[in-house]
């Protein structure tokens, strides 16, 4: 087992929830975006312990999501039934993953910066193929900036992408949303900065 499967199943090993429950704004604007009902499906890549999942299951939507580590994916449906919601969860690898599905969003933050350099192009022919046309895809990324040190906890396996990098996978698409932010953090308690890139973008054909 590799460094940062330990890390997460680690971190992710107790009951409380190491990166809380609250859901990411970013789910409530695209659901502004993309109304949510049951026969919209949502894919989240990287669920974590399933807090924006969850929540978009409450919103209405028909939900899958995966994560690398097994207590992600128990503390994820563990959060669903508490909230008295369903999805579909399941451990599998942003690097090597199938679904034969089509989605109306396919979504994932913080978690990109994982996906080796030789599997970018295809992981984004993969979003392409599973997002129906007129869908929206949601990504951001951690990306270098020369007067930023590296996080303290930054993970081996973890990868800083170029600026603008993630745009020009989704160039084609149309941009619903996009922005490169500072900001700063205090997860490990240690105050550190981050440059992050963000896209909505929309599936225009296939
Ligand atoms: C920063 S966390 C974000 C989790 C979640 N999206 C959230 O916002 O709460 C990064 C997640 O990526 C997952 N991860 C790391 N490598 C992965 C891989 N190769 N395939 C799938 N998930 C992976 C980790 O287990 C972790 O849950």
């Amino acid at each position: 087992m590799n460094d940062i499967r330990t890390n997460y199943e680690k971190w992710y090993e107790g009951d409380s929830y190491y990166w809380g429950k609250e859901p990411a704004a970013f789910c409530d604007e695209l659901a502004a975006l993309c109304p949510p009902d049951k026969s919209k499906k949502v894919l989240d890549i990287g669920c974590g312990e399933g807090k924006d999942a969850v929540y978009m299951a409450r919103l209405g939507y028909d939900v899958t999501a995966f994560d690398l580590t097994e207590n992600g994916v128990r503390k994820t449906l563990k959060l669903a039934e508490m909230q008295g919601v369903q999805l579909n969860a399941f451990v599998d690898d942003i690097n090597t993953f199938r679904l034969n599905e089509n989605f109306d969003i396919v979504y994932s933050t913080g978690t990109i910066q994982y996906l080796f350099d030789e599997n970018k192009a295809g992981f984004f022919d993969k979003v392409r193929r599973l997002t129906k046309t007129g869908g929206l895809a949601f990504f951001n990324v951690f990306v270098e900036k020369p007067f930023l040190d590296l996080p303290p906890d930054w993970d081996k396996e973890e990868k800083m992408w170029k600026s603008g990098e993630l745009f020009s996978f989704l160039a084609d698409w149309k941009f619903r949303r996009i922005d490169e932010v500072i900001f700063e953090d205090n997860s490990n308690g240690m105050p550190h900065y981050h440059c992050m890139d963000t896209v909505i973008c929309e599936k225009m054909n296939d």
